[in-house]
């Protein structure tokens, strides 16, 4: 070897040193050796031929040629592990020089074949680790028609080890990041069920239609997606909402909700988008207004149906320009909030009628939730009550010992037009009304709920529900058989009556408050002090 060749080996072997030492990203550092490897041999190929043990074949995941197809090739070929120049190396543990290929007797053709290289000289250095050999570093054809030599020989085996260790650590880096991977893919699957099962438990809810709800809130829970729910008055639906940005990756964030039905225009305008100080009478001081207050978080529109259309046209802009202008002012917020609304109306009907506009509907309703009605599923009945007598005896600070099946019987029985919030108030009624040490029963439960006709001939109320029951005012016969037991007092018997006319009413108009008093002729305020008083709402 010259002393021009030596210079330049020496040149390269530094520059591989530097490379082990400087390049972190495993995945690039023995591509690179094997480069300068090829480099320093002036050879036309060099590869890495790593062991599979299991199948004993070797296989090429690092080859530098200077045919780009032949390289290619190499990358998808597997030979067996005990033929070939390799594998000789392999066997023996020792370094292999060849110089005449083709005309050795453990040259494995099949290579060339695949490749439609031809194969002339090669060494091959065993690439062995604490534990064991792990392949076969080789280098092929020595370029000007020359042969290898014992200093090229020489060289390999000085970066042999460095290639291994590069190698199992880029193993074990790849090892390392998989299960990286499955262990992130593992946690977030635990922690979305942990989370379902922390951030729904305060929702009830045992059959397939509540099954479903779970379900669209983990899916929604996932995303940010715009998410309408769907359901009667008292299902439970900003329950769902508050669930749904719990479980989701803002959870932390602020969810501010904002009742749509209970301002007038003016201040809906200004409670959702801010105002500027002065911009009218009362506005005191500058406002954020919930979109700006929600940040990073949700803004839940609840009862969304009753927004005034000047409003809608408002709201649609926000949600199109993810901006606000706030009351007095003239230049538009940039706002990053997730909106979630509820309404107890079909809001697709509201649209038809023309009392909603069908562009927000399909902005609001990307992704719809109902909840159903408590009739729908009497299976949560029990459980939900037992749940509120539980709570209301802790608030009361009471000892109640339970619920008496006969007054599970009446619970079950009774059609809830109120549903789960109407429950609720039942049984803390109730709860207010036992004494210390109590199990609530049907004498704890009101009126309009002893009075609750059957649903239908199979349910007919027991004896006991029966000897309590109020006069029923769609069932004449009803009241003879009650006849023979007692007689309430009229007053009784009349709130019972209003009670059930104004269920049913409020049923009919899709439990919009203003549109039932209008039909009983009475007034919204009139209305909601007869809701209260008889629990239904
Ligand atoms: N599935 C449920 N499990 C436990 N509690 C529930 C469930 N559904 C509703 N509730 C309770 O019933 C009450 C009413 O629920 P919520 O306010 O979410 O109903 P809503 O559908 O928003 O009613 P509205 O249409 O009148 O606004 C709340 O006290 C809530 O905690
Ligand atoms: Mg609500």
């Amino acid at each position: 070897m010259t002393d021009s060749a030596d210079g330049e080996r020496f040149r390269l072997l530094y520059e591989l040193g530097c490379a082990f030492v400087a390049k972190t990203d495993l995945a690039e550092l023995v591509p690179f050796v094997i480069a300068k490897c090829r480099e320093a041999l002036n050879a036309e190929s060099a590869s890495v031929l790593l062991l599979d043990r299991e199948r004993n074949e070797f296989y090429f995941p690092y080859v530098s040629d200077e045919n780009a197809k032949v390289a290619g090739v190499l990358a998808q070929l597997r030979v067996p592990a005990d033929r070939g120049i390799a594998g000789a190396a392999l066997i023996s543990g020792k370094p292999l020089i060849v110089a005449d290929a083709q005309n050795d007797p453990r040259f494995y053709r099949n290579v060339d074949t695949e490749t439609g290289a031809v194969t002339r000289n090669i060494i091959a250095v065993p690439l062995t680790s604490g534990r064991g050999i792990i392949g076969v570093l080789e280098v092929l054809n020595r370029r000007g028609g020359l042969s290898f030599d014992p200093d090229d020989v020489a060289l390999l085996e000085a970066v042999s080890g460095s290639v291994t260790i590069a190698i199992e650590n880029a193993r074990l880096y790849e090892q390392l990041r998989s299960s990286e991977a499955t262990l992130l893919t593992q946690v977030s699957v635990l922690r979305r069920d942990l989370a379902r099962d922390r951030r729904f438990a305060e929702i009830v809810g045992s059959g397939p239609e509540m099954e479903d709800v779970f379900h669209l809130m983990e899916s929604a829970s996932a995303s940010f997606i715009t998410v309408l729910i769907e359901g009667e008055t008292g299902t439970g639906k900003e329950l769902v909402a508050r669930g749904i940005h719990r479980a989701s990756a803002r959870g932390e964030g602020p969810f501010v909700a904002v009742n749509c039905a209970a301002l007038p225009e003016t201040l809906l305008e200004s409670e959702l988008f801010g105002h500027r100080r002065g911009s009218f009478t009362g506005a005191l001081r500058d406002s954020p207004g919930v979109f700006r207050a929600a940040a990073g978080g949700v803004v839940f529109l609840d009862e969304v149906a009753e927004m005034p259309p000047r409003m809608q046209a408002k709201l649609l802009r926000v949600l199109e320009q993810e901006e606000v202008i706030p009351v007095g002012d003239s230049f538009p917020v940039k706002v990053d909030v997730r909106i979630l609304s509820a309404t107890n109306r079909d809001l697709k009907q509201e649209v038809e009628r023309g009392a909603f506009r069908e562009d927000l509907y399909y902005r609001l309703s990307a992704f719809p939730i109902r909840v159903p009605p408590l009739r729908d599923r009497r299976e949560d009945i029990a459980l939900l009550a037992s749940r509120f007598v539980a709570n209301a005896a802790d608030r009361h600070q009471k000892r109640i010992a339970g619920i008496d099946p006969s007054a599970i019987d009446l619970l079950m029985k009774f059609d809830w037009p109120g549903n789960v919030r109407q429950l609720r108030n039942e049984i803390d009624r109730a709860v207010a009304l036992a004494h210390e040490g109590d199990t609530i029963g049907p004498y704890h439960l009101s009126p309009t709920l002893r009075g609750a006709p059957a649903r239908s001939p199979i349910t007919r109320p027991s004896s006991n529900a029966r000897a309590l029951a109020a006069p029923s005012d769609t069932d004449a016969a009803n009241f003879s058989a009650n006849a023979a037991a007692t007689i309430q007092p009229l007053r009784e018997a009349r709130s019972e009556f209003e009670a059930k006319y104004i269920s049913e009413a409020l049923r009919r108009n899709g439990f919009n408050v203003s549109r039932t008093a209008e039909a009983l002729s009475i007034s919204r305020p009139a209305l909601q002090e007869k809701m209260k008083t008889y629990h239904l709402r």
